[in-house]
């Protein structure tokens, strides 16, 4: 698997210090304080059945379970024996407790217009939608595909096949065609639910026909559901074809939620693993319903009059934990928006802000440095002043982006969560509480409660403070994924065969003497320079803290004398010119010399995935000086690739 052991350290490289208290007046009224997270992380630990007993009898199960874990690794199964329903908890439950009125979404499409749904009303539609996967006859455990823009019919689509107990697998509405057909194909799903378009930067984006494409290689599908999203043509073929308004239109308006085994599958999503081959991550009903609603609960501080925005597509596992499943179930009201943040210019979001009064916006890094390098004039022209607390999430925060959210975005008054999880730990495992901890900007900070962290090498020895290592998690937790779809033995090996007896988190970490955990990145994006291990994140955040540097890539390079050297793809700020000695001089001086990078890439663009993340793979070989190989269809912008390989290092 890796190539390399980060099992050397190197001492906190980045020498990052501050420690941020938060503001006196959100300690006050937090949810959770320093002295009850503490309190209830050591109960989490030393009686778990208690613990999650407690968390797991807020909500409604039609059946108590008999033993709350049964362990046989590397299989869990939590609260054995009860029954269920994720959608019943996220909607009748809370039209029950008197909040049928309350807004459960305020969806926005790119081109402006806002549909909103009280918590009643969704539950209504839900209910329709139950009845029409059944009438298209959907049954219990069948896989249905989602290829959707984010409108709300897609949030619509997950819980209505939570209720019914069918298996979503949402596949993100920017993916190809082959991309789609061989998840469709890996989950031998009967349905797919698509849109006719969906709307990107103001074009359109031809879902319908993608998915007629691939379903010509898709036998197991029977039906496609399509919304009508942007009202243009499109293909139906008779008996294959549904519209999802006259499938509603048709259905009946009662349902009852199915009473679902806790194990029950809820959704299949597919991840990208260190093979070619997408991961499709397997999560179950019980655990992943109590795991989303006490991290959303507590990690976002939630009240009553909240106006929660997660930023992230439901095709990502962040979309389908904080702005789907985990809200609803705590009875917020989440903002949905379907657009670009550039759209129509680089104020959108703050715009979103502004109009809906947001007062949590948990967003990406990479969004952050995005709007970071468009400069602080833009949020300036805003009233973000509803806003009450501020989330990070997908890949390390380097401390000068996440100053900046804090100062320019939260106003100096939002405390920021950066919080670590992975499509497979299905919630939070690492953050700050943001009434109970300071934070120490780059580090996500303690684990959640009931997560058993430590930091180890490769054989399996734990390390002691400040020593760089390989994540793990020492014990199982509610939301974890159970296995990967038809491929056990993956998930075995994978997960829980790489260090024996103990969860492989795929990343490179390292714990302060305060228990405070700084992710470093994946260890496959770590680097052996001359014996010492860097990761690539450490080196990125020193060059974008940078005043010329607005984003930087960095990568290995075989090297003969130093087994490998730093490569660093340079992103200059908006009309500043970099000067290659410089940044190898701020380098050496922010890090070491063993970080200074050997050859320098000054970019246009970065080659970047549709949901942000910056394929390394891509640039190694560039840097390497080799054709490009692997599937580019996940990019953004492919062309970015022939023009950095074009590019002389300087
Ligand atoms: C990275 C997204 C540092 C990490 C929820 C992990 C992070 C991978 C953070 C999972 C963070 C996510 N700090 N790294 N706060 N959050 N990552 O499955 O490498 O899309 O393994 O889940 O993103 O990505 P995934």
């Amino acid at each position: 698997m890796t190539q390399t052991q980060p099992t050397d350290h190197i001492d906190n490289m980045l020498h990052e210090t501050r420690v941020i208290e938060p503001p006196a007046d959100f300690v006050a009224r937090a949810r959770v304080s320093r002295e009850e997270y503490d309190r209830r992380y050591r109960q989490s630990l030393d009686d778990p059945d208690a613990f999650w007993t407690g968390v797991a009898s807020e909500l409604t199960w039609t059946q108590p379970w008999s033993q709350v874990l049964d362990w046989q690794e590397p299989h869990a199964r939590w609260f054995v024996g009860g029954q269920t329903n994720l959608a019943y908890n996220a909607l009748d439950r809370n039209v029950e407790r008197g909040l049928g009125n309350k807004r459960a979404f305020i969806w926005e499409g790119e081109d402006g217009e806002v549909r909103t749904y009280t918590y009643a009303e969704l539950l209504g539609e839900v209910k329709r939608a139950a009845n029409a996967l059944l009438d298209l006859g959907v049954t219990v455990g069948d896989r249905v595909t989602l290829y959707l823009p984010l409108v709300p019919e897609a949030a619509i689509a997950m819980l209505a096949c939570a209720r019914i107990g069918a298996v979503h697998s949402v596949v993100f509405g920017g993916f190809s065609v082959s991309a789609l057909s061989d998840r469709i194909n890996d989950a031998s799903s009967k349905l797919l639910i698509t849109a006719d378009a969906g709307q990107r930067r103001g074009g359109l984006v031809n879902l319908k026909a993608n998915a007629d494409e691939a379903a010509k290689s898709t036998p197991t599908l029977e039906h496609i559901l399509v919304v009508c999203r942007a009202g243009c043509d499109v293909e139906m073929q008779p008996d294959r074809d549904v519209w999802w308004h006259e499938a509603l239109a048709g259905a009946g308006e009662e349902h009852e939620a199915a009473a679902l085994d806790s194990e029950h599958p809820l959704f299949v999503l597919y991840t990208s693993g260190s093979t070619g081959k997408p991961k499709g991550v397997l999560h179950t009903t019980g655990g992943y319903m109590v795991g989303t609603y006490l991290t959303t609960g507590t990690v976002f501080d939630l009240r009553e009059d909240d106006i929660f925005w997660c930023t992230a597509d439901v095709g990502w596992i962040t979309g389908h934990s904080y702005s789907v499943y985990g809200p609803l179930l705590n009875g917020a009201t989440t903002v949905l928006y379907e657009g670009a943040p550039n759209h129509p210019d680089w104020g959108r979001f703050w715009e979103v802000v502004q109009k809906h009064r947001v007062t949590i916006l948990y967003t990406a890094p990479t969004a952050i440095r995005s709007f970071m390098r468009q400069g602080d004039a833009i949020p300036a022209q805003y009233d973000l002043s509803s806003l009450r607390l501020l989330g990070s999430v997908g890949e390390p925060i380097n401390p000068e982006a996440w100053m900046w959210y804090a100062r320019v975005i939260g106003g100096g008054r939002c405390p920021v969560v950066d919080t670590w999880w992975q499509t497979e730990t299905g919630s939070i495992m690492l953050t700050t509480l943001p009434g109970a901890h300071a934070s120490k900007p780059g580090s996500a900070g303690l684990p959640m409660f009931g997560i058993e962290l430590a930091i180890m090498t490769h054989d399996g020895q734990e390390l002691g403070p400040d020593d760089g290592g390989l994540l793990v998690i020492k014990r199982p937790w509610p939301s974890m994924l159970r296995t990967v779809y038809g491929d056990d033995e993956r998930y075995r090996k994978t997960y829980w065969g790489e260090i024996p007896h103990v969860y492989f988190a795929g990343d490179g970490a390292r714990r302060d003497a305060d228990g405070y955990v700084t992710v470093v990145g994946r260890v496959d994006d770590v680097l052996n320079v001359s014996g010492h291990r860097l990761g690539t994140m450490e080196i990125e955040s020193a060059l974008v803290a940078h005043p010329s540097v607005a984003e930087a890539a960095v990568v290995g390079r075989p090297d003969e004398v130093k087994g490998e050297c730093v490569v660093a793809f340079v992103l200059p700020q908006g009309g500043q010119t970099v000067e290659p000695h410089e940044l190898r001089a701020y380098v050496t001086r922010e890090i070491g010399a063993l970080a200074r990078p050997d050859a320098i890439i000054i970019a246009d663009a970065l080659p970047k995935t549709r949901s942000g993340k910056i394929m390394r793979r891509f640039l190694r070989q560039i840097a390497a000086g080799q054709p490009i190989q692997g599937d580019t269809s996940t990019l953004e912008d492919p062309s970015v690739l022939e023009r950095l390989a074009e590019t002389p290092a300087v």
